[in-house]
């Protein structure tokens, strides 16, 4: 697929990456790597409340960890993260280790920033305004989707004004990320499905994007064959090992493809549904992927060609044109095999919520780097319709 002549781009993910099975009870090699001390675990309450994983890593640290904090719920919040850096400074902790989904990783970022920075949080939101390193930072995901462990942003929930606020800055990118795929085995088969499906979307989101770029390309198409091979699998047996080893990696990359590449409207549309009707973050990215595929369709031929070879399809004699339509009839295959929702109605959406949603969707920021140039919220409530 062509990129410009004028092509320049950054790619950016010095995070170190660990894999293998058990991995994860090596965590103190990598604290002791950071030259650090007292580490504070950063989870959430059903992960300490269903599973013995925050006390494993407890136990691997040792004498090396100074407490857990466990109070992080999904969509963490400011206060959330004050809590959790009064505790950190409490305990003299030198460096976190967070484990759990996205709004675990994502709560451990906004306590990096206050634990070296102080002051409010609400004052590092933007792009590129902390200037230096954060607080040492370890991450040990438990699901295979939002790849926040090598992305640079956190997204982290102003209550009290009723937003999301967005941190984006190189400083907050974990120094060390663990994918141990016994720390996923537990995650149940539909979660399983639905983080499965937004690393699919982050990958073709950075290939459709209007910032990609080869190295994030790279990543993005393997991470689209790993997904398409053992997704299905670990979805059927949640202890294969190797399916969730490699759906931790195909998160992994998707991640840092699009951390690099951004995202574009299958995301804007999602975090619209998601805030207006909490609608699960890949579960949403699962339904509208198709709809907005056949919409980018007729500017994306050449770059849908390379998914559906990703997705093992044959290509030959498929018209760039109708490429778009083709993978967007894939992934309805695969999604149902998965036995996934197809329609936004199926998961709480109603009909008139649209328009409100349309304009959300409208003022996100990852609509700006969708190939196809959108204007007006009647081409995004057309989207939104066709998948309702
Ligand atoms: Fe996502």
């Amino acid at each position: 697929m062509p990129y410009d002549a004028q092509l320049n781009f950054v790619f950016w993910c010095p995070t170190k990456i660990v894999f293998g099975e058990n991995t994860a009870l090596d965590i103190a090699i990598e604290v002791e790597s950071l030259k650090c001390k007292k580490a504070l675990i950063v989870t959430d309450r059903d992960l300490i409340k269903n599973t013995d994983i925050p006390e494993k890593i407890k136990k691997a640290l040792g004498s090396l960890c100074v407490g857990i904090f466990s109070d992080v719920e999904p969509d963490s919040g400011i206060h959330i993260v004050n809590q959790g850096a009064k505790f950190g400074k409490e305990l003299g902790a030198d460096c976190l280790v967070s484990v759990g989904g996205g709004s675990a990783i994502d709560t451990g970022k906004g306590i990096a920033i206050l634990m070296r920075e102080g002051g409010r949080l609400q004052d590092y939101a933007g792009f590129q305004i902390l200037t230096g390193p954060q607080t040492p930072h370890i991450v040990i995901p438990t699901t295979a989707g939002t790849g926040s462990e090598v992305t640079y942003i956190a997204v982290i929930k102003d209550h009290h004004e009723g937003r999301k606020l967005l941190f984006g800055d190189y400083n907050i990118l974990p120094n060390v990320a663990i994918l141990d795929p016994r720390m996923t085995e537990g995650l149940p088969p539909k979660l399983t499905a639905a983080t499965g499906m937004d690393a699919m979307c982050h990958a073709i989101e950075a290939l459709h994007s209007l910032q990609r770029e080869p190295m994030a390309d790279g990543l993005a198409l393997h991470a689209i064959r790993l997904i398409k091979e053992f997704l299905p699998k670990a979805v059927e047996n949640g202890k294969d090992m190797v399916a969730r080893g490699q759906m931790l990696i195909a998160a992994n990359m998707a991640g840092s493809a699009f951390s690099n590449a951004q995202v574009g409207v299958v995301h804007a549309l999602a975090h619209s549904v998601g805030a207006r009707f909490k609608v699960h973050h890949g579960l949403a990215n699962s339904i509208l992927l198709p709809a907005c595929l056949r919409y980018n369709a007729d500017v994306c031929g050449e770059v849908y060609l390379d998914v559906l070879s990703a997705l093992g399809a044959d290509t030959e004699g498929i018209q760039p044109d109708k490429a778009g339509d083709v993978v967007a009839d894939k992934i309805i295959e695969f999604t149902m095999k998965l036995g996934l929702p197809q329609r936004l109605r199926d998961v709480g959406v109603s009909e008139e919520g649209l328009k409100e949603c349309s304009e959300l969707a409208l003022s996100d920021g990852a609509i700006v780097y969708n190939p196809k140039f959108i204007s007006e919220s009647t081409e995004i409530l057309q989207i939104y319709q066709q998948a309702w």
